[in-house]
Formats: C-alpha cells, structure tokens, sequence
C-alpha cells in the first residue's frame, strides 16, 4: 500500500479517497488480461478498460474504439463507466472523430475550450485519445474521459500508448 498515491478530498458532506496504482504495477496486470486465451479480444479489452477505470483516480470513463474504414465511422467495442449513446462516432466529429483522421495523441486539459467536442456526460472535465495502430496502420484508439481538471500527463501518454501496443498484439482486423 506504502506504494500508492493517495488524493483525499475533503467535501462538506463526503469524504472520498482516490487512490491511483501506479502505472508500473498496471502493466503486468494488462498483459495477464491480455493473455487470457480463453475469452475474447472484445472481453480482454473489456477487462483492461475495467482494470484502468478501476485503479486509477483519474480515469473515469475508458473505452476502447473502433474504425470502420468503409463507412469512415468509429465503433465503441469495450468500454468501462457509465454507458454512452457515443457509440458510432463518424471520422473527423468530436475529439475522438479526430484522432481516426489525424493519427495524433489527443490530450485535452479542459473540455469546455473545444469546439469540435462531443460531449458524454456533463461530469467530464477532460479527456485524453490515442490512437491505435496495428502494422502501422490506425485501426482505433483508447478514450478516457476524467472528472478532474486537467489531469493527464506525458506519463499517461506514453502508459496508453504502451497499452494500445499490447492490445494491437491480440487483434486481427
Ligand atoms: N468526447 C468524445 C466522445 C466519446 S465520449 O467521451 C465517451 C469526443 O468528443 O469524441
């Protein structure tokens, strides 16, 4: 426990603890996920969506995406949060409609500054998108909304786009 961070907030009528595992205990517990032969990619990357949203303060909403290349259209497939009526975003709408055309991390201290933003819950102050390449090619992307005022840092980045490597080594598309 000694190795955890901890964010205690003090409210009038509430107290909450946020507690983040550090990224370096995440991993190998991605990669068990991910290794898990007997269910399916979509349940893998359930459980590393349900993993991440889980264990860290930040990370209240995780969702993995989808592009469909014919229609120009991303599908959300694993998600951890509450449900969204985001789950068909066309290319080039919103942040992560972004993202499928410009092959960039997205990183978004404060949701309100963004004028091509969709937004999923009045809740989220900021979101950060990176995208997902498989042979080099963007297949998808890792979304995550937070609660918390620019949260995100290159820490995240780089953890993410470790993550979407891993996760771009159990799909076939
Ligand atoms: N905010 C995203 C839409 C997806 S939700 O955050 C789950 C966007 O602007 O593309």
């Amino acid at each position: 426990m000694t190795n955890y961070n901890y964010f205690e907030i003090l409210l009038p009528n509430k107290f909450l603890l946020i507690t983040t595992m550090p990224f370096s205990h995440l991993k190998p517990k991605v990669k068990t996920i991910l290794s898990n032969n007997h269910e399916t990619a979509e349940q893998r990357l359930k459980g590393v969506c349900e993993l991440l949203q889980t264990n860290v303060g930040h990370y209240d909403w995780v969702g993995f995406y989808f592009t469909n290349e014919v229609e120009k259209t991303l599908h959300l497939k694993a998600f951890a949060g509450e449900p969204t009526d985001q789950t068909v975003i066309p290319f080039g709408k919103g942040l992560c409609g972004q993202v499928a055309v410009s092959n960039q991390n997205f990183v978004v201290p404060d949701v309100k500054a963004q004028d091509n933003y969709i937004a999923c819950s009045i809740t989220v102050k900021a979101e950060i998108v990176i995208p997902l390449f498989k042979d080099g090619k963007n297949i998808g992307q890792i979304d995550i909304d937070s609660n918390t005022a620019d949260p995100f840092s290159e820490e995240d980045e780089h953890f993410l786009e470790w993550v979407n490597e891993e996760a771009s080594k159990i799909l076939y598309i």
